[in-house]
């Protein structure tokens, strides 16, 4: 049997090549991808959820651009209008080997439209997380989906714990970690913020 690998890293094992009987070609095709993976909302609407990519990087920005006031408030601790160009570049520019981001989204092609990202990175040991719903799509399941899957990708991927800094009276928020099983904490530092933290 002869083995030839090609530019696509795809083996062509070639076998009965001695032999009378026409030769056979099988082509040993990389596993398929896990994404997107298809969801719904507590209500039923139907949405994909898949890692960001470059090209996302105006529909990221009407992401932030479409949130209330104060859920961009309590997504960006108070400290961001409108990200920069240079941080929106890095937020849609992944090394999906030590971070990632997860977006949740419906429409095809040039509608699709961003519900929800949920992102870590950071040092290995202790990524930081954070999570955004779109206002209209809050209450429905998603954030809680969308983080269980984030947490599992970074398991996956060696991070050990995950931690997130909340606004202390961010009700929903601190729900929602609840309901992922992290331990909430007071910060050392700031009265006005605490800490969630799971261990992977
Ligand atoms: C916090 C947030 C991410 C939660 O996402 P979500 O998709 O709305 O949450 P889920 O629908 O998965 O629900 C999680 C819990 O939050 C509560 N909750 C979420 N939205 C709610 C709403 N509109 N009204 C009442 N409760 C709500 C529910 O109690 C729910 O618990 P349940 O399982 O008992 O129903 C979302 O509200 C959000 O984007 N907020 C603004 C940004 C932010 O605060 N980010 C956190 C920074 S780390």
């Amino acid at each position: 049997m002869e083995v030839h690998r090609t530019s696509a890293d795809v083996d062509i094992m070639i076998t009965g090549a001695h032999q009378e009987s026409p030769r056979v070609a099988t082509a040993a095709v990389a596993a398929p991808s896990p994404w997107p993976q298809y969801a719904r909302t507590r209500d039923g609407a139907e949405y994909r959820i898949r890692p960001i990519r470059p090209e996302d990087r105006e529909r990221d920005r009407a992401f932030i651009a479409g949130l209330s006031p104060q859920s961009r408030y309590s997504r960006m601790m108070g400290l961001v209008r409108e990200p920069s160009a240079e941080v929106l570049d890095h937020w849609v520019r992944v090394d999906y080997r030590r971070e990632m981001a997860l977006v949740a989204v419906v429409g095809e092609g040039t509608d699709e439209t961003i519900l929800a990202v949920a992102r870590y990175g950071g040092n290995p040991a202790y990524c930081e997380f954070a999570v955004a719903v779109a206002d209209a799509w809050q209450g429905r399941g998603i954030g809680t989906h969308l983080s269980e899957l984030l947490f599992t990708y970074a398991k996956a991927h060696g991070v050990r714990r995950m931690y997130a800094i909340l606004l202390a009276d961010n009700k929903r928020m601190l729900k929602l970690a609840d309901d992922l099983r992290m331990s909430v904490r007071r910060s050392p530092d700031d009265n006005s913020v605490v800490e969630a933290w799971r261990t992977l």
